[in-house]
């Protein structure tokens, strides 16, 4: 069955103050700050605009006394002027790069699905226009498989000589929005092959030599004991092990990356299946780790960062079947850790571990990051704003909260309790991989200490997206569903280098 995706990724460009013909547009945003007395700054781009319009924009606004300029309040001004058929006036509340993002998103949204030409002077530093257009576009994003489409899409022009800021706005947004066609693709469509087969359309697209993948299925899996103990659940294809490389000429000095994404294309719970079942549906998202891995580091390609980036994504599928694992099975990971499994549905973590042991014991990495939608108790406890950020390294734990803020995607540094760690004995393996012994009820710090195991001593983060991954409802930048969260935050860490 070929699908056809609704594509409706809007177009981003920029124009200089010189030469400006307001003729070409049909739609200029203006910003407007709140304070005592509301009124619009006076400046260059004003006037042009009330020049051409013959408009006077203060009585426009005065017209509208419960205006308060909170960050995403529009006022939408009709005329009609040459092609030009709206002004927006558009609040912005204080000066946060989240205030700006609620303003850009609400305007973005106002033109989602036309053919508007939207020339805006929301921001005019450097990166905040980096903020605006990413919002613009991202506010625009849609997963549609309906038979019949319209593909009218808007193009932002952002004001001002902003070309290279509008070219890494592009890569990000575009990065996350290959994300969440990813995580949107229903698990009818999407397997660990049909994974692997995007990842290698994505580095053939790129055109890049810094760039390569290898696929690892069947018997070159014979050493994780995580990811087949899941996969072959649904043997047909089977699990895969999909590596993608950044390594340009001349980097083998450089600080090396890896990236472990938890890339479950469907998670029934297994055996231990999950209740109730309505709570299944959203687990298409479940590898929304391996989508976000996959996505930052292919888009190195064009940030061109000082640093070598691995992503593993441990790609498998967790369903209900007769070779499903069962509930008080041992399973060998790779390095040789046992485990006890005493719930299928904590199928996260055995992949995972795979993937780290593998880094740990093959790769070398200077640093070591894995992003999960792990556990419900990360979106207990942080909700769907902040993911749940686990590390013994302060420093980047620092460095991830501030990119995080700025990008738009908040990470909370999380304790490792070792306290806790008694949680994951086992009387037959080395380890239980649930880690609910003694009750210690914290599932999100429990999972991580399991992970922590097979780390070794490297410098490691764990993400635990399944608050922030997943949105449920479709407002700002995000439509119900799969977010791409992580895609900004690692390709500004990792362009960081
Ligand atoms: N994929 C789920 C976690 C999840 C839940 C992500 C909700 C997004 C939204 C994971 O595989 C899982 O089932 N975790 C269990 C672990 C438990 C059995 C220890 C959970 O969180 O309930
Ligand atoms: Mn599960
Ligand atoms: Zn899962």
């Amino acid at each position: 069955m070929v699908h056809k995706i609704l594509d409706l990724y809007p177009k981003l460009t920029y124009h200089s103050e010189d030469k400006l013909e307001l003729s070409n547009f049909t739609a200029a945003a203006i910003p407007v700050l709140p304070g005592e007395k509301i009124e619009l700054s006076k400046n260059k781009f004003l006037t042009i605009i009330s020049n051409f319009t013959k408009l006077d924009l203060s009585i426009e606004l005065n017209n509208w006394p419960e205006f308060t300029a909170k960050p995403g309040e529009i006022i939408e001004v009709p005329i009609s002027v040459g092609s030009l058929t709206r002004i927006y006036l558009v609040g912005m509340g204080g000066e946060s790069d989240d205030d700006l993002r609620k303003a850009s998103t609400a305007l973005g949204r106002k033109v989602k699905g036309t053919n508007c030409v939207l020339l805006s002077a929301l921001a005019t530093e450097k990166e905040k226009v980096i903020t605006q257009g990413v919002a613009f576009i991202l506010s625009n994003y849609q997963y549609s498989l309906k038979s019949e489409q319209k593909e009218k899409k808007p193009t932002f022009v952002v004001y001002g000589e902003f070309k290279d800021e509008v070219e890494y706005a592009e890569i990000l947004a575009s990065a996350v929005w290959q994300a969440r066609n990813l995580i949107h693709t229903p698990s009818n469509i999407k397997n660990p092959e049909w994974l692997a087969k995007q990842a290698n359309a994505m580095v053939s697209a790129a055109k890049n030599s810094d760039l390569s993948i290898t696929v690892k299925s069947g018997r070159a899996l014979k050493e994780f004991g995580g990811l087949l103990a899941v996969g072959n659940s649904s043997p047909n294809p089977g699990p895969r092990l999909i590596e993608v490389n950044y390594a340009p000429k001349g980097s083998s000095n450089w600080p090396h990356v890896v990236l472990v994404g938890k890339g479950i294309t469907f998670d029934t719970g297994g055996v231990s299946l999950k209740r109730p079942y309505e709570s299944m549906i959203g687990m298409k998202s479940d590898m929304a780790g391996a989508a976000a891995v996959l996505c930052a580091t292919v888009a190195m390609s064009k940030v061109k960062p000082k640093v070598k980036v691995t992503a593993l994504l441990m790609a498998a599928e967790n369903a209900l079947s007769g070779t499903s694992q069962r509930p008080s099975d041992v399973i060998k990971h790779f390095g040789g850790t046992t485990v006890e499994v005493l719930n299928t549905d904590a199928e996260g973590r055995l992949v995972l571990a795979d993937g780290l042991a593998y880094a740990d014991l093959e790769l070398e990495p200077d640093y070591l990051v894995d992003v999960a939608t792990l556990t419900g108790a990360a979106t207990l406890g942080l909700g769907r704003q902040y993911a749940a950020m686990y590390t013994r390294d302060k420093s980047v734990a620092k460095k991830l909260y501030e990119v995080g803020g700025k990008v738009g995607e908040k990470v909370w540094h999380m304790p490792l309790v070792d306290d806790y760690s008694v949680a994951l004995t086992s009387d037959v393996a080395d380890f239980n991989h649930l880690a609910d012994k003694f009750g210690f009820s914290a599932g999100s710090v429990t999972a991580a200490l399991f992970l922590e195991k097979f780390v070794g001593d490297r410098n490691w983060v764990h993400l635990d997206i399944a608050g922030t991954g997943r949105s449920e409802v479709d407002a700002g930048e995000n439509v119900k569903g799969g977010t791409g969260f992580g895609v900004r935050l690692l390709i500004e860490w990792l362009g960081s280098f």
